[in-house]
């Protein structure tokens, strides 16, 4: 909200002033929006670590304190309290629901389960058994927008009027795409969702229910793989929810939005960390269980270690904390002394108390122990980053929302310093590499109209 503060900035011997916003929790900023008609400069902020590119009331996180909110909620209630799909519903539609609410909505997720057989078609033979899931999740999910031609029209009144339908069947789609992508890269005969299961155990009954034998997973590892979908359910401007606000800015449909997310979640420096936390803890078991090494490696700046550091933590990542209790508990469960572990627990411990981590702030975020606990109930390592997607699904639906829905939105357009050439000659391509070369021209130039008449008009 305005405030009656402003912000001088003196350029030379100008005064300019600029509006001062606050937000709901006390942070402060400045509204440069005018800044390039008032003064005709620009700023630069590599990786926008210091700009506020929107406005949201979805997200709170105060980095300093660990302090992570969805609509308001402290996530260790969430944690202790909700599901994946009553925080999915808080997330989107900014309250906790009705049991009435919950109630439709659930059976609206439910509902929308199965995938077209038609889309079936692609897991037989559309995609290479070497596929990364991430790239058949991006694919499928903004195919899935093909078969509801009413809610992708790319246009905001319209897509809007369906967006009740379309959250419901993203949120279902997401789990039936990942599950299936699992099974056709495994050679593994389909199997379809269930209408008596809830969420997680949905998705774990089609992961790993045989024709010949089903699958009942313990309570508690139902539970650890919906805590997990609940922890990353929202977390405000990072880079997949920037991507699918952008997209959305365009005018672009839910579908084609969420299906940019997952691409940009599948980097390592993002949702990618998870699956490269486990590699990493991997290699140094293999070699022998050397954390003081590995660790000599990151300070060297040899790598990074996976699953540290924060763009906006400074201090234990809140989910982390969370996690590291549930990876512990979900190892009891299933019986199992998984070396890595302790590995992963030596290396916190180190890293902790060595003072290039300390003087960074590097902590473990929700990448270091998330995938201990998906290890453990067996969801394989490339399909972690898939787990990531599934469970950041309702805050990438909440954010197009809020793009979609803004009457005075803009489109998502920065400037750029530009420092490449200044204005310089074209050469043509017989002056380029000195007299000899006079005769030559390559095809692509030909084909394009640039070789001799002779030559275009036998062509034609
Ligand atoms: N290991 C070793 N050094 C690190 C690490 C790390 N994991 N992370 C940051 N640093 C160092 C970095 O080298 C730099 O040092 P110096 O000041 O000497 O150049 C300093 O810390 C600041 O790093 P930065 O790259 O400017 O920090 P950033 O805010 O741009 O990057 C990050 C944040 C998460 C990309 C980064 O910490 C990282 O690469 N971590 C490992 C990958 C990872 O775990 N990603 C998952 C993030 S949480 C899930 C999500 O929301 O995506």
């Amino acid at each position: 909200m305005q405030t009656s503060e402003t912000a001088r900035l003196t350029i030379g011997t100008n005064n300019y002033d600029f509006p001062v916003v606050q937000a709901t929790t006390g942070e402060k900023a400045i509204d440069i929006s005018k800044l390039r008609a008032q003064t005709g400069y620009t700023t630069i902020d590599d990786g926008l670590a210091n700009t506020a590119a929107c406005t949201s009331e979805i997200t709170y996180i105060d980095g300093e304190k660990g302090i992570l909110e969805y609509r308001g909620i402290p996530i260790e209630t969430l944690a202790e309290n909700s599901t994946f799909i009553e925080t999915a519903y808080l997330i989107i539609y900014g309250n906790l629901p009705t049991r009435k609410q919950m109630s439709d909505f659930s059976q609206k997720v439910l509902r929308n389960a199965s995938l077209h057989e038609a889309m079936m078609h692609f897991f037989d033979g559309g995609f290479p058994f070497t596929a990364h899931p991430m790239a058949i999740l991006s694919a499928m999910l903004n195919s899935v927008g093909c078969y509801y031609p009413h809610m992708v029209t790319n246009h905001r009144e319209q897509d809007l009027e369906h967006f009740n339908d379309a959250a419901a069947l993203l949120l279902s789609k997401v789990r039936t795409i990942a599950a299936m992508a699992y099974r056709m890269k495994n050679g593994l005969p389909m199997i379809y969702p269930k209408r008596d299961l809830g969420y997680s155990q949905n998705f774990l009954h089609m992961m790993f229910t045989e024709p010949y034998h089903e699958y009942y997973p313990h309570d508690d590892i139902t539970k650890a793989l919906d805590l997990i979908l609940l922890l990353h359910g929202d977390h405000e401007q990072n880079c997949s929810t920037s991507t699918v606000r952008v997209v959305a800015s365009s005018g672009a449909n839910l579908f084609s939005s969420v299906s940019a997310g997952v691409c940009a979640l599948w980097g390592p420096l993002h949702g990618g960390a998870n699956q490269q936390v486990i590699q990493m803890l991997e290699k140094i078991h293999q070699s022998g269980g050397d954390v003081d090494a590995f660790i000599a490696g990151a300070k060297k700046g040899d790598y990074r270690l996976m699953g540290f550091g924060h763009r906006l933590y400074k201090t234990y990542d809140p989910r982390a904390k969370i996690l590291r209790e549930s990876a512990e508990k979900v190892l009891q469960v299933v019986k199992l002394k998984d070396p890595l572990l302790d590995i992963a627990q030596r290396l916190e411990e180190k890293a902790r108390a060595d003072s290039y981590f300390i003087d960074r702030n590097l902590y473990p975020n929700v990448d270091f122990y998330s995938g201990l606990i998906l290890k453990a109930i067996g969801i394989p390592v490339d399909m972690f980053t898939v787990m990531f997607a599934i469970g950041r699904m309702p805050g990438w639906i909440a954010h197009w929302y809020e793009v979609a829905s803004q009457t005075k939105g803009r489109i998502t357009r920065p400037r750029q310093i530009y420092t490449g050439y200044e204005r310089r000659d074209y050469i043509k391509m017989r002056n380029r590499d000195g007299e000899n070369s006079s005769d030559y021209e390559s095809d692509e130039h030909k084909s394009l109209g640039g070789g001799s008449s002779e030559n275009a008009s036998a062509r034609a």
